[in-house]
């Protein structure tokens, strides 16, 4: 079962990142038997507060929000794509708060490395040449825990409107197209 699950991380209500994953998932020729969508702005997700908790229980304290939510969908995929927009160098906040509270999958002793497959397509306003660096590392190492990859991560500079990614859409099709499946 090819089950491919993109998630969007701008919080923006007319941001680019699912308007991009709808036109992927209409353009690309993908085989995936399932396709979900997460929006981690949609949810209700408290911080981590860096209490070392999960560090011996393998858990997390907060039981009271959404994150259980969230993690049922890393339950099931075995690619997932991530389209971001870039927020001050970095990953937009709402979706690296959902992101540190990933902390207890770090802990749990069940790693099995590359087993799934990530992908990622970013996106800033500027030509920074250290635009993407940050959140490419912050993607790498949370999905590696969550025992995924990152295959590849294709990045957009000079994005601020929609026809802006005109240039690079056949690309993202392609590389999603070649999903390598495991
Ligand atoms: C809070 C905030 C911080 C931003 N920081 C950067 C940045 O550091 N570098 C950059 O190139 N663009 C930055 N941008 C611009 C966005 O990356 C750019 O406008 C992007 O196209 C927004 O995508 P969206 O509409 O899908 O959210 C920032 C935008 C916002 C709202």
């Amino acid at each position: 079962m090819k089950s491919l699950l993109f998630i969007s991380a701008s919080p923006h209500r007319r941001g680019k990142s699912l308007r991009l994953i709808h036109n992927i998932i209409s353009h690309s020729d993908f085989q995936a038997d399932d396709v979900n969508i997460l929006l981690p702005h949609q949810y209700s997700i408290q911080p981590c507060t860096g209490c070392e908790y999960c560090r011996i229980h393998h858990k997390c304290k907060i039981d009271n929000d959404d994150f259980h939510k969230i993690a049922g969908y890393f339950t099931s995929f075995t690619a997932v794509v991530i389209i971001s927009p870039i927020y001050f160098y970095h990953l937009p906040g709402t979706f690296k708060v959902m992101i540190d509270r990933f902390q207890p999958y770090f802990y749990q002793n069940n790693h099995q490395p590359n087993m799934f497959r990530g992908m990622a397509v970013l996106y800033g306003a500027s030509r920074g040449k250290k635009l993407f660096d940050g959140a490419q590392l912050t993607l790498k190492y949370f999905l590696e825990t969550i025992n995924t990859d990152l295959s590849f991560c294709y990045n957009m500079r000079e994005i601020s409107e929609w026809s802006d990614f005109t240039p690079h859409l056949k690309t993202i099709y392609k590389k999603i197209g070649d999903i390598p499946w495991n």
